[in-house]
């Protein structure tokens, strides 16, 4: 099932000041905040690739290294095409670019499938980020240079999800952060630097087994203070109007989850909002972060990539009779257009 029959435009009912005023400095924060981002993916994807070797990437269930690295290779480019061009436009607006971050991925550059599943994450905060600032931007070609962007880290999401056995398109909808919520996941790599935009409090989950229909979410936050007694956990998927809200005691995975969902604690019961825009940030104790729960395996996914979990496919080889005559006998494909 997916949470598309809800979509995400109900009336808010608890609305929370706007922060934010939409005006020529508001664009270049954003600006300058998206570059940071940016710079960030495109360290992450050539440090990455500079680590690994394509022996790495076989051992970590790729049947082929170059069918993961042409694709790594493929988005780092364009991460660095964006943050070039978003610097450009940051200096032709009269700002400067925040040229002074440090980025530090010793954590999770530990093995490709590690950084496989992290990239997966970077890249759905790259959409959630753009997603989550295209309402601050009052400048109308801003927004659609913007926009631009946002395809593409969309499609590089796609990418990401196959190259991680996952659902290549899992949901409907895609969710949107606001800068401090992304900062809740992308703030722990990033030091140096003032965005000008105060972080959420990051959120981890301390799961050891695969994470799935059923499974109750555990939880470890600078924030908690050890405990999480009288929290709620707020788990959002992309379509529903509100998350769903359950005290941390009893945030188990519900029925029909399928991809990213994105996880707060909260300090009261109320579901958050999904738009970002109305959704209050006063309860928010710790988060968003994301977590991928694949539940519904897909052939593309299985054929990219081996998951640890399952056996390698045995290889099967056909002679060139066996294979003409497959040819022969396939059923006639149907015209794409369906007439
Ligand atoms: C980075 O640049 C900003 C703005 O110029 C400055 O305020 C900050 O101190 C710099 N940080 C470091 C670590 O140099
Ligand atoms: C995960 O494993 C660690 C180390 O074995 C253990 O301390 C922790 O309690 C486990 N977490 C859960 C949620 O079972
Ligand atoms: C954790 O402790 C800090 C400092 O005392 C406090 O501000 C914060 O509210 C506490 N968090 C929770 C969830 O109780």
């Amino acid at each position: 099932m997916r949470f598309a029959s809800i979509i995400a435009l109900a009336a808010p009912v608890f609305v929370a000041a706007a922060p934010w005023r939409r005006n020529a400095a508001t664009n270049l924060l954003v600006l300058k905040f998206a570059d940071v981002l940016e710079q960030l993916e495109a360290t992450f994807y050539s440090q990455a690739l500079v680590k690994f070797k394509e022996s790495d990437f076989t051992a970590a269930g790729f049947p082929s290294a170059q069918l993961a690295i042409e694709q790594f290779l493929s988005i780092r480019d364009d991460e660095v095409i964006h943050a070039t061009v978003l610097e450009e436009t940051i200096k032709a607006l009269g700002g400067t670019p925040v040229d002074n971050c440090s980025f530090d991925f010793s954590t999770v550059l530990t093995d490709v499938t590690t950084m496989a599943n992290v990239a997966r994450v970077v890249e759905n905060v790259g959409v959630t980020a753009y997603l989550g600032a295209a309402n601050l931007l009052s400048d109308p070609v801003l927004l659609t240079a913007a926009g631009s962007i946002l395809t593409v880290e969309a499609r590089h999401q796609t990418i990401l999800n196959v190259l991680t056995s996952g659902t290549a398109i899992p949901q409907a909808f895609d969710l949107a952060f606001t800068p401090s919520e992304v900062l809740a996941i992308a703030g722990s790599f990033i030091s140096g630097c003032d965005l000008g935009v105060k972080a959420n409090q990051p959120l981890a989950l301390t799961n050891n087994g695969t994470v799935t229909t059923g499974t109750l979410l555990t939880f470890n936050s600078p924030a908690l203070n050890g405990s999480t007694d009288g929290l709620f956990c707020q788990m959002m998927v992309g379509g529903l109007a509100f998350s769903i809200s359950l005290p941390v005691s009893q945030c188990v995975v519900p029925n029909g989850v399928n991809g990213p969902v994105a996880l707060w604690i909260t300090s009261d019961s109320q579901p958050l909002i999904n738009n970002p825009i109305d959704r209050a940030v006063d309860k928010q104790v710790a988060g968003p972060m994301i977590a991928f729960i694949d539940t519904v395996p897909q052939l593309l996914g299985q054929m990219a990539h081996t998951p640890a979990s399952a056996p390698p496919p045995t290889p099967t080889t056909i002679t060139l009779e066996q294979a003409t005559s497959l040819i022969n006998n396939a059923s006639p494909v149907p015209s794409p257009t369906g007439y």
